[in-house]
């Protein structure tokens, strides 16, 4: 068996020296279910690739729009089981990532909290 070789394939190393990219998610922490969230990724410098990691997680199969600096990953039609926490990396040259960024937690929640009519009160 070629260890070295499995070694290439399989480890990512990561590049204390790249700048840590930041995440952002839009539109907002708290969202109802059956919207769709999205999930931007930028680093500074010109970039190969991004991966995006659910509590600790690297998340596969996602829409991303790639752009030089950044990257949107968009989760339509979340759900509850979507709740957690989220964070990026980025690499310049494969299998070197950078750090991850830092995280971000979405909330999920079920349905609409209806607005107390002040009027019931008074
Ligand atoms: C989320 O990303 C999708 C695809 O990139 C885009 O069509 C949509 O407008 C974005 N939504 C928000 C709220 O930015
Ligand atoms: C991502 O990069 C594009 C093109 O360089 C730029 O227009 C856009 O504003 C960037 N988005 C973010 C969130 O930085
Ligand atoms: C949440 O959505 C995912 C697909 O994005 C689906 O696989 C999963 O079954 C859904 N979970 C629930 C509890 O609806």
């Amino acid at each position: 068996m070629n260890v070295s070789f499995f070694l290439a394939v399989f480890l990512l190393f990561t590049d204390l020296g790249l700048p840590r990219p930041t995440i952002y998610l839009i539109p907002r922490k708290i969202i109802h279910k059956g919207i769709t969230v999205n999930f931007s990724c930028v680093a500074m410098s010109p970039i190969q690739g991004f991966y995006l990691y659910k509590d600790g997680h690297k998340l596969k199969d996602l829409p991303v729009e790639l752009h030089k600096t950044n990257a949107t990953f968009s989760i339509p039609n979340v759900n509850c089981s979507h709740g957690g926490k989220y964070s990026c990396s980025y690499t310049l040259s494969y299998p070197f990532m950078s750090e991850s960024s830092n995280e971000v937690e979405l909330f999920v929640v079920g349905m609409q909290i209806p607005h107390l009519r002040l009027a019931n009160f008074v």
